[in-house]
C-alpha cells in the first residue's frame, strides 16, 4: 500500500464508512496534516453547522417502487459523469501522502467524476497532467502578483485543464488554531516531537520521500528568486489580495476562455451578481468551515440561493459531505453536484489511491442505496419530494 496503489485486503475489508479512513487517516498521518485538514477556524460553529444541519433533513421512505434500474450517471457542466460528485480542491494533498494530487486525481478519472487541483497544491499542474490520462480542473486563487496569476492561468490552459475554479472566499484567511499550535509548514520544520510522530508514521514518511515535491510545486521555480523555500512561504503570506472584486472576476473570465466556476458563494445578493459574470457554474461553499466562523452552514443557504439563480447557472454544492445520505439531501435541495473535500483526503491520508478511490466507492453505494430506500431510481428525479417535511 506504500505506493498508495496496492492495499492489503484486509485494508478494505474493514472499511464500510467515510468515519473509518478518517480513523485511519488520522493514524497514518503526522498530527500536523491531520489536523490541517480536519480542522475548521476558530470556533469550529460552521464546521459543526455543515454536518448538523445536513443531518437534520430527512427522507421520505417509499416502499414497492421497483427501482432495479438505478442509474447514477448525470452531466457535470455538460459532460457525463459517474455520478454528481466531484473531489474539490484540497491544498497540500502531497503532504497526506506522497504524490496525493496525481494518486487522488487517478481515482477520481477511474470513477468518472472530476478532479480539481488546488493552487496550493504539492505537485504542479505539469506533474498532474503528466500522469494522468484525461483533463482535470484547475482552481485559482488570484494574489497580489497579477502577472503570476496570469501565467498560471495560462498555464492551466497549456495542461489542457478543463474548467477553472475561481475560489472567491479567501481575500483574508480564517485563523485555524490547531495549525498555529502545530507549528504546520510546508515542508515541514523539524523538532524533536514532530521526528518522534514522523518516527511512529514510516509508512507515510516513505510515501512523501518517493513523491515528486515536498513544496508547493505550481508556485516553486516560477517566482523570481524564490526557490529557496523560506522565501516562498514569506511570499504566499503577503499575496492573499483583499483588494479583490467583482472586476478581478472580469479579468480572469477575460483570459480564462473555457468553463468557469466561481466556488464560495453563500449569500443570494453575490449569487446573484456572480450570475452577471458570465461564468457557467457557482459552489455554495463556506470553504468546509475554514473561513468565516459563523457563517451559515452551506445547505442552510442552499435553497434560496437555487430560488434566485438556479435557472441561470449549474449550482454545486460543498460542505460537510460525508456521505451518499448527504449528496441525496443536496440534490434534493437543488444541488446539481456536489463537491467533496475531507471525506476523500481522509481515503488519500488513509491508503493513497486505493483510499479515495475506497471514498468514491462509499459515497456512491450510499447514494444508491438511499435512491432505491426513496424509490428514485435516476438523479433527474431527485427533488424535494424525496424529503419528509
Ligand atoms: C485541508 C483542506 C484544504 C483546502 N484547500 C483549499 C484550496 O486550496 N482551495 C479551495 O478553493 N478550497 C480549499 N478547501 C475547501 C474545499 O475545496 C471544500 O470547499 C471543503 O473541503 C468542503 O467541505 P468538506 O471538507 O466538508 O467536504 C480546502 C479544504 C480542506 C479540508
Amino acid at each position: 500500500m506504500q505506493d498508495g496503489t496496492r492495499a492489503p485486503e484486509n485494508f478494505m475489508k474493514h472499511i464500510t464508512c467515510i468515519e473509518d479512513l478518517r480513523v485511519l487517516h488520522k493514524r497514518r498521518v503526522p498530527k500536523a496534516f491531520f489536523d490541517y485538514a480536519d480542522c475548521g477556524s476558530y470556533a469550529e460553529e460552521t464546521l459543526r453547522a455543515n454536518r448538523e444541519d445536513l443531518q437534520r433533513i430527512k427522507f421520505r421512505q417509499r416502499i414497492l417502487v421497483d427501482v432495479s434500474k438505478r442509474d447514477l450517471s448525470t452531466t457535470i457542466l455538460g459532460e457525463p459523469a459517474a455520478l454528481p460528485l466531484i473531489l474539490a480542491p484540497v491544498g497540500l494533498l502531497g503532504m497526506q501522502h506522497g504524490d496525493g494530487e496525481i494518486l487522488a486525481c487517478r481515482a477520481a478519472q477511474a470513477a468518472g467524476i472530476p478532479f480539481t487541483q488546488s493552487t496550493m497544491s504539492i505537485c504542479s499542474i505539469e506533474d498532474i497532467a503528466a500522469n494522468v490520462e484525461k483533463p482535470f480542473w484547475f482552481q485559482l486563487y488570484v494574489m497580489k502578483d497579477r502577472g503570476f496569476i496570469k501565467s498560471l492561468i495560462e498555464r492551466a490552459i497549456a495542461a489542457r485543464c478543463s474548467a477553472l475554479v475561481l475560489t472567491v472566499d479567501l481575500q483574508v484567511i480564517g485563523q485555524r488554531h490547531a495549525d498555529i499550535k502545530n507549528g504546520m509548514t510546508v515542508p515541514p520544520e523539524w523538532s524533536l516531537s514532530k521526528l518522534i510522530d514522523f518516527a511512529t508514521k514510516p509508512a507515510w514518511v516513505a510515501g512523501v520521500m518517493r513523491g515528486k515535491r515536498r513544496t508547493f510545486g505550481n508556485l516553486a521555480g516560477h517566482l523570481k528568486g524564490t526557490d529557496d523555500i523560506t522565501a516562498l512561504s514569506t511570499w504566499i503570506g503577503t499575496q492573499f489580495d483583499t483588494t479583490l472584486g467583482w472586476k478581478d472576476v472580469d479579468w480572469v473570465r477575460s483570459i480564462w476562455p473555457g468553463k468557469l466556476i466561481l466556488k464560495g458563494i453563500l449569500d443570494v445578493e453575490d449569487a446573484e451578481l456572480a450570475a452577471k459574470t458570465g461564468a457557467q457554474a457557482i459552489v455554495v461553499s463556506n470553504h468546509g468551515g475554514r473561513q468565516l466562523d459563523g457563517a451559515p452552514s452551506s445547505v442552510k443557504v442552499l435553497p434560496e440561493i437555487v430560488e434566485s439563480v438556479g435557472s441561470q447557472m449549474e449550482i454545486m454544492f460543498d460542505g460537510g459531505i460525508r456521505s451518499g445520505q448527504d449528496v441525496m439531501r443536496a440534490l434534493a435541495l437543488g444541488a446539481k453536484s456536489c463537491m467533496m473535500g475531507r471525506a476523500y483526503t481522509h481515503g488519500l491520508g488513509a491508503g493513497g489511491q486505493a483510499g479515495v478511490a475506497k471514498a468514491i466507492e462509499i459515497i456512491r453505494n450510499e447514494l444508491a442505496t438511499t435512491m432505491g430506500l426513496c424509490g428514485v431510481n435516476t438523479i433527474a428525479e431527485i427533488d424535494d419530494h424525496v424529503l419528509a417535511v
